[in-house]
Parts: C-alpha cells; structure tokens; sequence
C-alpha cells in the first residue's frame, strides 16, 4: 500500500479511481481546478456503446467492451454506498446509457465517506517524490500540469455541443444513431442530442448555428423533435491524446499514473480505467 496517493481531477476518471483506492483503504487526496469534475464530465451525454463508436478492432474497442462488462456492477456497488441511482440502463448486452451528473454526484459521496480528502486547488506543479503515487487525471488539462521530471504527453481539447429537450418519459425508447449525430433520453424524460466536434482550443461559446444543425439532425432520427424547443444547450471538451489512444497507465519506472486522452469515451471508460489504475497502485 503506497503513501498518500494524489490524484489530480476529480471528474469522472480521478473521481473512480479514488474510490476505488480508497475502498482498499488507500489514503487518497483529489485535487480539482473547479467543482469536481465541472469539466467534460457532466458535459457528456452518456452514451455507452463500444461497437457504435468503433467499427474497427482497437485497443479503444478492447477497453469499451471491458468497461461495458464492469459497468452494472460498478453502477450497483456505487448505489448500494450512496442511495444515488446513475440512471443506468442498458438496451443489449454492450449497448447501454447513464447520467453522467448523477454519476459524478454518486462518485463525489461515495469517495466523501471513504474519507478521501478533496481539495479545491489548481495544480500547476507536482512533486511526485512527496507522495506514493500521482495521479493525472484532469481530462484536457492534463498536460498543462508540469510534473517534475517528467514531460507528460500532449491533449487537445476537441470540443463539443449538445442539446436538451423535456419529453414525455420513455417517448425515445433505446438511444438512436446515425454517424456522428446520437439521441438518448434519461428516465425522467430529458432528451439529450449531440453532437459535433470542433478542434479550436478551450474556446466556450455556445454557436447558436451548430445548436440548430444538430436540432435538424437530430429531428431526422425522431421526428417528434422537430418541433420542440430545447431547453438546455451546452458544450464540452473532450481530452484527445496526441497519438489518438488514451493514456491509462504507469509512466515507466516512476510512481506517476496517467489517466487521460479518453477522447469521446471517458463516461463509457470510466470503470476500466478506475480498476486498471488502482490495481496498478494497489
Ligand atoms: N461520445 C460521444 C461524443 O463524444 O460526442
């Protein structure tokens, strides 16, 4: 069991990963910029579906498949210690949807009462000499964070709109798909519909044109949403690695961790990445 282990970001990936060690009984400190996980977390629409998002054989579909085998008892351990529901379903055995909020609000209470300690902190430098082990985890920030004698592999933000719509409960059924345009619907009928991808930095304006490209995408897959009016629209940033394959593991002999570059699958990996990087630490 190492020291203290400091992870830095508490989104979706650092926040998992810190409950996970902390369940073993690790002494873990997250360090988050803003509310933990204000970032890409809650900005994904929560779409699980490995073999939609790879139609080849890779090492994301090899992850997507795993993380989708760990996902109903990952969901089911984090509701048995928190009471919080994820919202969680699946319509076929790798074909699935959560709420990426109600994920990260179950993930927040389940490390508070492991006593994992967080603290609200824009980390620029770490030592990894004071801990026993480091963590990074901050999504398209990662490599901003200067790690001593280390230089951590470039992220690009690659942004993202999405758009929201209050909806009879149910009236979608499973999510529906067609290239990069996606609808899915929560329990209590909020419809989310995506998406786009823009490579032009940490740039948070919401286009108003894009918002209605993907409305009129959108309404060609359901129809009923031709006429509704959204009620939310919201962007992200999704962390692509600079080689296009996430960074989950050790960097070779030193007690640093990289979690990150999960690009358009960070809810869907989430599970993978938390078991992969706390057996490693453990
Ligand atoms: N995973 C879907 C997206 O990033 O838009």
């Amino acid at each position: 069991m190492p020291d203290e282990v400091l992870i830095v970001g508490g989104g979706l990936i650092g926040s998992s990963i810190a409950w996970r060690l902390a369940r073993k009984g690790a002494q873990v400190t997250i360090a988050d910029a803003g509310n933990l996980g204000g970032e890409a977390s809650p900005a994904g629409a929560g779409m699980l579906s490995p073999r939609a998002e790879f139609d080849k054989p890779s090492v994301w579909l090899d992850l997507g498949i795993e993380s989708m085998r760990l996902y109903p008892s990952f969901v089911e351990e984090l509701r048995t210690e928190t009471g919080i529901d994820t919202d969680f379903r699946m319509f076929a055995p790798e074909e699935g949807i959560v709420d990426p909020a109600a994920l990260l609000r179950a993930l927040r209470c389940a490390c508070e009462s492991r006593m994992v300690r967080i603290v609200r902190e824009h980390v620029t430098t770490v030592h990894p000499r004071k801990y026993g082990a480091v963590v990074i985890a901050a999504g398209a920030w990662s490599d901003k964070i200067r790690v001593t004698g280390h230089v951590l592999p470039a992220v690009i933000p690659i942004k993202g709109h999405l758009i929201g719509f209050q909806l009879e409960p149910g009236a979608l059924g499973p999510v529906r798909r067609r290239g990069d345009t996606y609808v899915l619907q929560r329990s209590n009928g909020f419809l989310v519909a995506g998406s786009n991808e823009q490579d032009i930095g940490f740039d948070r304006t919401v286009d108003a044109a894009i918002c209605e490209d993907i409305h009129r995408r959108a309404a060609q897959l359901f129809p009923p949403l031709k006429h509704a009016t959204p009620v939310k629209r919201w962007i992200g940033f999704r962390p692509r690695s600079a080689t296009g394959e996430p960074h989950i593991g050790r960097v070779a002999g030193t007690n640093v961790w990289l979690a990150y570059g999960h690009y358009r699958n960070g809810i869907l990996l989430t599970p993978v990445t938390a078991k992969r990087i706390a057996a490693e630490i453990l």
